[in-house]
């Protein structure tokens, strides 16, 4: 791994750039940063305002290893989660699962999973909803970490309607923060083996 202990990518699904999801993101990664991991380093990606197609079946990937649907914002995102030890994932909760920018990232991502590309790397799910469906939502985005055989550090869930309400979820608060240590357990941890 170089100088840098630790390669974050952090993707927030909701249109809205500042919204909820985004906040409970960034709180994470606020918590990372104050945490003894030495050195992080931390590209965020907002979906709002990104453009990802739907998948289109035509199963191309299973012979090219990669997505062949160009013109879309797929494979500028892919090439960060190659590069990224840990994926901060989440998701405004929308009828009781993933939004469809999500979704259609997590069916784009069909293109990884022959030769299982993202296969160890550790990630953090997380939703928010105004009053329920994140469950729903985490399972949703656990099932597709487990098909990834991703490694699931913690998932985290809050609630919130209007834009920065989730910081005011105390249960949130504290998910945020066992989530920053469970990380920094396990960059010790791997450090010490
Ligand atoms: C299309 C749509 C569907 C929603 N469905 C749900 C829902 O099923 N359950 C819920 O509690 N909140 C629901 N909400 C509210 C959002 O999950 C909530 O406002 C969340 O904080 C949005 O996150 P954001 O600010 O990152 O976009 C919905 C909002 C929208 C726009």
């Amino acid at each position: 791994m170089g100088l840098i202990d630790m390669r974050v990518l952090a993707i927030s699904g909701s249109p809205l750039k500042n919204g909820n999801t985004s906040r409970l993101i960034n709180a994470i990664v606020g918590d990372l940063e104050k945490s003894d991991i030495t050195d992080l380093k931390v590209k965020e990606i907002s979906l709002a305002g990104s453009l990802i197609r739907p998948c289109k079946s035509c199963r191309k990937c299973m012979k090219e290893g990669h997505c062949v649907l160009k013109s879309d914002d797929f494979s500028r995102i892919v090439r960060r989660m190659k590069k990224s030890d840990l994926i901060i994932i989440g998701s405004p909760v929308y009828f009781h699962d993933v939004n469809g920018q999500i979704k259609n990232l997590i069916d784009r991502s069909y293109s990884l999973w022959h030769e299982r590309q993202l296969k160890g790397k550790k990630v953090i799910p997380v939703a928010v909803c105004a009053e329920s469906g994140d469950d729903r939502t985490l399972e949703t985005l656990k099932i597709w970490a487990q098909a990834q055989e991703m490694k699931i550090i913690r998932t985290v869930s809050g609630r919130g309607f209007k834009a920065g309400d989730v910081l005011k979820d105390k249960s949130a608060m504290n998910q945020v923060s066992d989530a920053a240590k469970s990380v920094a357990g396990e960059v010790k941890s791997e450090k010490n083996n």
